[in-house]
């Protein structure tokens, strides 16, 4: 029950008759939207003014005009029109009060299904193997997966596939160090530590830097033996293949880990090397149709223009022609992908594939679904769903600077060490304030540090308008006020602890939820904005933006202290009321976690 559609369905019969060349007029059901300034109401509607150009009369008359041919409903007060042609709306608390009561009672909170029901192929993670796993794939995991939580909240299939780059350049790394290199008794007792020992012993000895490619080292003999080793490999050399396949499973178990303390499960992980019998078809199939050319002895796709340029002047006019297999043979990137691409529409009959890639891989992405849809994929959105990098404190690139990339694991510890130490200062102060404070056990205090230091991390990154570049920065992330985790996690405990505290059931709520009443304007605010939460979870879906839920979660926190601050729950005048308020805690209980949820992140019921 999406506060803003039902309003949007009343005015639709309205502006229908007013204007009945709806198609001329930009779009008039969007101008009405939540109120900025909750002075002058709750929603605004700002259709009059666009509408009475397209008429020819004057705004505030047109505004009149759509309030009079409103029709009759129990939702709104009487609508009234103020300034250029602005509709005021404010709803009535009776239902308000009767919306609360239904959202009580419903598991989803008031967010009901799409209308139709999609399904959606999303690409996220997508790490190297056989590497440390890098910072640099943490933003796609935890994007990635809040857009499957989102997703399938909303009612539509969504098949996670995390596409492993499990074929690449640091394997020849890996062949060369372990033919070279190896350590029998120490593969034997932890090939996991083994291979990570291999891989940046080569690394040391080829000289490359911290962070550099793997295509790096170009005159390095090291490098050179190590590439041979890839090309045998992708040549299927019997022995290459074989050793490729006993060094997989301890390249996945480096990265289990890590997923399992994200709290992070993806359907399938179709790596490249699931690709690679594919490919060779690929490159003939779009041979025979024309897409693609020769050139030189390599493979092609013509650029958008249809041109492979040729001569220098060309090459440096026109945009590069994507290469599907190379001079020496081998396949590429791009060739994999459209493999992939082929593979998951047949597999899974998609309406829409969202890639959760870095922003740098933008023309990739642009080129192979333009490739793809010419090569005969049709009827499905095709989405980069793209986020900016992670900066250092010094606002470079983070995991490339120099001193070293952390690994992830660590950065997480860390997380949860900041955190526990501001539980514990937080804990201090309130005590010293002479409040009642929860002394968790050891054990607790670690579960906690974990639940809020992951949590800092997650929330940190889907906070931010995925697009931009943001600064890491785990003190600002581990805050215990402001737009955090900890602030969400610590809001959901309190009001868990009022219900402790007060001896209340809360259960019976989901039931039978008591008669809401909502004399205090702190509680018309928060009331309403419960009511929002199927408003944020719909755009957070349909601009694939997380922080969409999280800007949500900010205001129900604002509106939740302004509430106790004026409110007594536990000690309210009537019984009525504190029957009222309690389940007004509970629901902010419920959306705080459910939210979370969404995007991956856990409560604990004390701090
Ligand atoms: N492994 C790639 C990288 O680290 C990301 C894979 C993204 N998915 C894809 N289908 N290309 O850059």
């Amino acid at each position: 029950m999406n506060l803003l559609t039902q309003l949007r369905s009343l005015f639709e019969p309205a502006l229908t008759g007013l204007a009945p060349d709806r198609a001329k007029v930009p779009d008039l059901l969007g101008a009405i939207k939540p109120a900025a300034n909750a002075d002058n109401g709750d929603y605004q509607a700002n259709c009059a003014m666009a509408l009475g150009k397209q008429l020819g009369q004057k705004p505030p008359e047109v505004a009149k005009a759509l309030v009079a041919a409103l029709p009759a409903n129990d939702l709104l007060e009487p609508p009234t029109v103020a300034g250029p042609g602005f509709i005021n709306l404010r709803l009535k608390p009776e239902f308000l009060a009767r919306a609360l009561q239904e959202i009580a009672t419903d598991p989803k909170l008031g967010v009901s299904p799409a209308a139709k029901s999609k399904t959606f192929v999303i690409d996220l993670s997508g790490p190297n193997v056989a590497k440390p796993l890098h910072v640099g794939h943490l933003r796609s995991t935890i994007i990635g997966d809040a857009l499957v939580r989102i997703l399938r909240f909303l009612g539509h299939t969504v098949i996670g596939d995390n596409h492993l780059g499990d074929w690449g350049t640091q394997f020849g790394i890996l062949l060369y160090g372990y033919k070279n290199h190896r350590d029998d008794a120490a593969f034997a007792a932890d090939p996991v530590r083994e291979l990570l020992r291999l891989y940046i012993f080569v690394r040391k000895q080829a000289a490359l830097a911290e962070g550099e490619d793997e295509e790096g080292g170009a005159d390095n003999p090291v490098m050179a033996a190590c590439r041979a080793e890839t090309s045998k490999l992708h040549a299927n050399d019997p022995e290459n293949v074989a050793l490729w396949k006993s060094f997989m499973p301890a390249c996945m178990e480096m990265l289990r880990p890590i997923y399992e303390r994200l709290d992070v499960k993806i359907d399938h992980a179709l790596g490249e090397s699931f690709y690679n019998p594919m490919l060779a078809g690929v490159v003939a199939d779009m041979l025979a149709k024309g897409i693609a050319v020769e050139s030189k002895g390599a493979i092609v796709i013509p650029n958008a223009k249809g041109i492979v340029p040729q001569t220098p002047e060309e090459q440096k006019k026109e945009e590069p022609p994507a290469i599907i297999r190379k001079r020496d043979g081998a396949f590429t990137y791009t060739t994999t992908d459209l493999a992939t691409i082929k593979y998951r529409a047949e597999t899974w009959k998609p309406d829409a594939m969202l890639y959760v890639v870095g922003a740098p891989q933008a023309l990739h992405f642009k080129t192979v679904f333009a490739q793809a849809k010419r090569w005969g994929v049709d009827g499905i959105e095709f989405q980069h769903v793209q986020f900016g990098s992670m900066l250092g404190a010094d606002r470079k690139i983070f995991g490339t600077r120099k001193g070293g990339a952390l690994e992830l694991m660590e950065l997480l510890n860390e997380a949860a060490a900041l955190s526990l130490q501001k539980y514990e200062a937080n804990t201090a102060e309130r005590r010293s304030f002479g409040h009642k404070i929860y002394e968790a056990e050891a054990s607790e205090k670690q579960e906690i540090a974990e639940v809020v230091g992951v949590g800092a991390v997650k929330y940190a990154d889907l906070s931010q308008n995925r697009t931009t570049d943001y600064v890491f920065d785990l003190d600002k992330m581990t805050a215990t006020v402001g737009n955090t985790a900890a602030y969400m996690q610590y809001a959901y405990a309190r009001c868990r602890s009022i219900f402790r505290e007060g001896g209340v059931d809360e259960g019976v709520f989901r039931t039978a939820p008591p008669a809401v009443t909502l004399p205090h304007a702190a509680e018309r605010a928060l009331a309403l904005h419960l009511l929002r939460l199927p408003e944020a979870v719909e755009a957070a879906a349909a601009d694939y933006a997380p922080h969409l839920i999280t800007a949500y979660l900010w205001d129900l926190a604002k509106a939740t202290s302004v509430f106790y601050e004026g409110c007594s729950v536990l000690k309210a005048d009537t019984p009525e009321l504190k029957a009222s308020r309690l389940l007004l805690v509970d629901l902010v209980s419920r959306v705080i976690k459910q939210a979370l949820e969404l995007l991956g992140i856990r409560v604990v019921e004390r701090m």
